[in-house]
């Protein structure tokens, strides 16, 4: 009976720190994140925010996916210091050459994207690895789209030389016509002079 007991108390203990273990190594990477889906147009910005806590110093990294397409972002490890405040900067940063002048990276793992194009489209993914090998995926969705603006203004650039060349048309058309006019008034002058000259023997 004693016995019994002693046993289940064992079992209940390690039931418990099984679970406990379990929310350890669950719980110890969370990244929290405000937006997951965003939408922005061609030229614009975007900010993937993302707050990681974890233990340690975690590495970060973002990747790129569209179809067949899945390409390293960067990579970066925030100074501990950093970790939970703002700044860039960190211990180490490998941003790839493509992005190089496009990417801001952040401390607390958030990815700063400028000038956005048709082909930024699709889902990025953050994988925050720890010290201990554990790692963690956030996948994040964008989209981009083309700007209707673009196309207004390449029209009413068209307009403009359309406008201009019109206008250039009318000019030299009336510029001719003047030419015209005044050739064939000279023609007549010279002509009246002519028989004047003529005239004048008889
Ligand atoms: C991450 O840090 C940046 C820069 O300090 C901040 O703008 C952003 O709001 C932070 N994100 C979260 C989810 O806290
Ligand atoms: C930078 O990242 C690329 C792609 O992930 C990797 O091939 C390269 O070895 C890294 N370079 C350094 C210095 O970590």
């Amino acid at each position: 009976m004693c016995n019994l007991r002693l046993l289940e108390l064992q079992d209940i203990w390690l039931v418990l720190c099984i679970t406990l273990y379990v929310i350890h190594i669950a719980g110890a990477i969370s990244v929290a994140s405000p937006q997951r889906s965003m939408t922005r147009s061609v030229q614009e910005d975007v900010f993937f925010s993302v707050r990681v806590t974890c233990q340690g110093v975690p590495t970060l990294q973002w990747t790129f996916m569209s179809g067949a397409v899945s390409r390293s972002i960067g990579s970066w490890q925030p100074d501990s210091s950093d970790i939970g405040g703002g700044g860039g900067g960190g211990s180490f940063s490998n941003i790839t050459a493509d992005y190089v002048d496009r990417v801001e990276t952040y401390a607390n793992g958030s990815l700063g994207l400028a000038r956005l194009r048709l082909a930024d489209a699709g889902f990025y993914v953050l994988t925050v690895t720890e010290d201990s090998g554990s790692s963690k995926d956030s996948g994040f969705v964008l989209k981009v789209n083309e700007v209707i603006y673009e196309d207004l203004q390449y029209l009413s650039v068209s307009a403009l030389v359309l406008f201009c060349l019109a206008g250039l048309l009318m000019l030299s058309m009336w510029l001719l016509n003047r030419a015209y006019k005044n050739i064939k008034a000279c023609r007549r002058r010279r002509e009246q002079n002519g028989n004047e000259t003529e005239l004048q023997p008889l």
